[in-house]
């Protein structure tokens, strides 16, 4: 790591949380640190079967566009996750939709309201977000998905995050989450996503992730539609145990690895005690504070896929901010790692990591 590089939280953040979604994606992402020339190591990982430069990726959220892809792609992240698409056009949220927060402790699920402001707090950040999964209609996101994939070097993956957007029955959900899958991979996805668990959204496509049925239905629907092109299923935190170990029974069948975590719902309210995110009682918390939730899930991933001999990848996601937080993902069993929070803040993360050392051995 070239000692003049900018530290973490040292820079603007890329994505401005001042400004509306479709500013920092139309506009974005604000960066303007020097981009090092990156030495391609000669020795690969294997991820899904791919060879890849590296097990370090960004998780389905700060990648708004092929610009987005395309600069954290040079800045030495070789998993790209286009932000999660749908069949149809959808809005995203008003300001705000990111806050920061600055929690006593490690945020789980729960009922207690956490406090959330506008004002930018030091890194490694908490914040809590709040889009609503906005989408392009297929016909703008097809042909951008194929920019972001022509902008990628050798030794990069490409996956988009897909949802279905139709709630008026499980079967209906299922055929828009396979639809949204098979054009996803014609524009030219290496692997997909799906997203079971983002939980800032009401109604059907919340809560698939804690059903096993729900989350069968839609990755058997999915793995009809793609054949034998690679599936991970995006899963959030499980308060019951014997739930996770339920829900992957399920969709193993039909998946090729596990993502998780998503963000921790929780109510979220600004100082003087109002409704954080007007409009939305609970958000997503994310970043530093979701360290413990992320890194427990992803250990009770590892031990089950022994326990039940099964082979698929893990991804672990959430509260990854430091070298070494991603090193204990991978030290635990983790395939691959995935940020979102952080590379906002710390568009050098990926760098920082490759001067951490070798990878720990995989099983
Ligand atoms: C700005 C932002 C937008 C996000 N949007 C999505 C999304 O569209 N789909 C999704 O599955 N997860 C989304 N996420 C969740 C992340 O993929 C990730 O699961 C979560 O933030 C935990 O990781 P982190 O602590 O590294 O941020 C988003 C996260 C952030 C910070």
């Amino acid at each position: 790591m070239p000692a003049e590089l900018p530290g973490p939280g040292t820079l603007p953040p890329t994505y401005d949380h001042l400004r509306s979604y479709e500013e920092n994606r139309d506009e974005g992402p604000f960066f303007s640190g020097p981009v090092p020339r990156r030495k391609i190591p000669s020795r690969r990982v294997r991820f899904l079967g791919f060879p890849v430069n590296s097990p370090v990726g960004i998780a389905a959220g700060p990648l708004l566009d092929s610009k987005w892809i395309a600069l954290y792609a040079k800045l030495g992240f070789d998993i790209l996750t286009y932000k999660t698409v749908r069949t149809r056009e959808a809005k995203a949220h008003s300001l705000p939709n990111i806050l920061f927060l600055k929690p006593e402790g490690q945020v789980y699920p729960g009922e207690a309201p956490l406090v959330a402001s506008s004002e930018r707090s030091r890194y490694p950040v908490s914040i809590t977000n709040s889009f609503g999964m906005p989408s392009w209609d297929p016909e703008r996101w097809i042909p951008d998905v194929r920019k972001a994939r022509a902008s990628l070097r050798e030794g990069q993956l490409l996956s988009v995050s897909v949802v279905g957007s139709d709630t008026s029955s499980l079967q209906a959900l299922a055929s828009d989450y396979a639809r949204c899958a098979e054009l996803a991979f014609e524009a030219g996805a290496h692997l997909i996503e799906l997203n079971l668990s983002c939980p800032n959204v009401h109604g059907a496509c919340a809560s698939v992730y804690l059903d096993p049925e729900s989350a069968e239905a839609v990755s058997r629907a999915v793995r009809g539609a793609v054949g034998k092109q690679k599936v991970l299923v995006k899963l959030g935190y499980y308060e019951e145990r014997p739930r996770l170990e339920m829900v992957l029974r399920a969709v193993l069948p039909h998946v090729d690895g596990i993502a998780a975590i998503n963000t921790v719902s929780r109510p979220v309210r600004s100082p003087d005690g109002k409704v954080a995110l007007p409009g939305r009682e609970r958000s997503g918390i994310c970043g530093a504070a979701i360290r413990s939730a992320a890194l427990g899930t992803v250990e009770q991933l590892c031990s089950l896929r022994e326990k039940l001999l099964a082979e698929f990848a893990v991804v672990g996601v959430g509260g990854i901010m430091t070298p070494a937080d991603a090193m204990a993902h991978l030290r635990v069993g983790a395939d691959a790692v995935m940020m979102a929070t952080a590379p906002m803040y710390d568009p050098y993360l990926a760098m920082r990591l490759r001067e951490a050392g070798d990878w720990p051995a995989r099983r």
